[in-house]
């Protein structure tokens, strides 16, 4: 009998989204999305560009109000708060576009990720005075712990802007776990990274998932998504095209026409009852029994 994927029980729900709708202009980003995401999974959002997969983030994450529904995070309504108070509530993210000190080291970047959660703050960071010297130490080590982490401690003293691109990447990682997460949410974290930058990514998400805390993972790469999502939303124009395990979303001819066009889910359907998927996630195949 093969061990889950995870130690942790998955299926409380974490984080629940009912009906959200963002619209700029004449352009509906979002229209009426659901979901819930349970505690414990990796949570694939995917959809082609312009889907509105980033403005589901910066909806969730208070930058962006919606013009209608909610989005509960553990008894606390998302959409309600400013963006500031995110990290607060236990949730943090990565961005598409890298967003770093790029004059400051690595280590610095996380400790300012960290100064969320201090008591002295970012202000007793910089005057560094005698109340929050040892935090200061606590809060360093904790850092250098962190990029240890994620597999970059022996560039922490280095500005961030001289890192590697998937260095960067996994800096951005470190300093969204340094707010002490129940969800991380990454925004293609995976996009200009090499393949085994990317394997070496994928074995990240995982070890932060068997850490116990829940992922959302916006992702580009579908052979990645398939492979590691316990569940996936599939976003298109706006709404939501598929929801349900990988190898539901897969064999939904919906999806199948959006990545490959039409003619494209025929074919597929016709050789799914034919030929095992090589796509399929065993973790997943579990997490399907009631
Ligand atoms: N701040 C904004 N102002 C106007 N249009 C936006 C803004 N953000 C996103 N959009 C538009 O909303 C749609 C969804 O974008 P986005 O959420 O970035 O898609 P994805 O991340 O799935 O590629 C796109 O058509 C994009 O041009
Ligand atoms: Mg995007």
């Amino acid at each position: 009998m093969s061990a889950p994927a995870s130690s942790l029980q998955t299926g409380e729900p974490l984080l629940v989204a009912q009906g959200l709708s963002k619209r700029f202009g004449g352009l509906q980003a979002l229209k009426d999305v659901s979901f819930e995401i349970r505690k414990g999974e990796i949570f694939g959002l995917i959809g082609p560009n312009g889907a509105g997969k980033t403005t589901l983030f910066n909806v969730m994450t208070a930058l962006y109000i919606p013009e209608s529904g909610s989005c509960n995070f553990q008894g606390v309504e998302l959409t309600r708060l400013k963006p500031h108070q995110i990290a607060d509530k236990g949730l943090a993210r990565t961005f598409q576009n890298i967003r770093l000190f790029s004059a400051l080291t690595a280590l610095e970047n996380v400790m300012i990720g960290q100064h969320l959660r201090t008591k002295a703050g970012l202000w007793g960071a910089v005057v560094r005075n005698k109340a929050t010297r040892d935090e200061e130490a606590r809060v360093q080590a904790r850092a250098l712990e962190l990029l240890d982490y994620v597999g970059i401690g022996h560039v922490a003293n280095e500005v961030a802007s001289s890192l590697s691109y998937g260095d960067q990447r996994r800096l951005e990682i470190a300093r969204a776990l340094a707010t002490g997460p129940a969800l991380l949410a990454l925004d293609e974290p995976a996009a200009g990274m090499n393949p085994s930058e990317t394997v070496v990514l994928r074995a990240l998400i995982e070890k932060i998932r068997a850490d116990g805390i829940t992922v959302l993972l916006i992702e580009h790469d579908m052979k990645l998504v398939m492979n590691m999502c316990d569940r996936v939303l599939v976003l298109e124009y706006g709404q939501v095209l598929s929801y349900g395990l990988p190898q539901e979303v897969q064999r939904d001819p919906r999806v199948i026409e959006a990545y490959l066009g039409k003619g494209a889910a025929q074919d597929l359907a016709q050789q799914a009852d034919s030929a095992p998927n090589n796509l399929s996630n065993p973790s997943a195949a579990e997490s399907a029994q009631p």
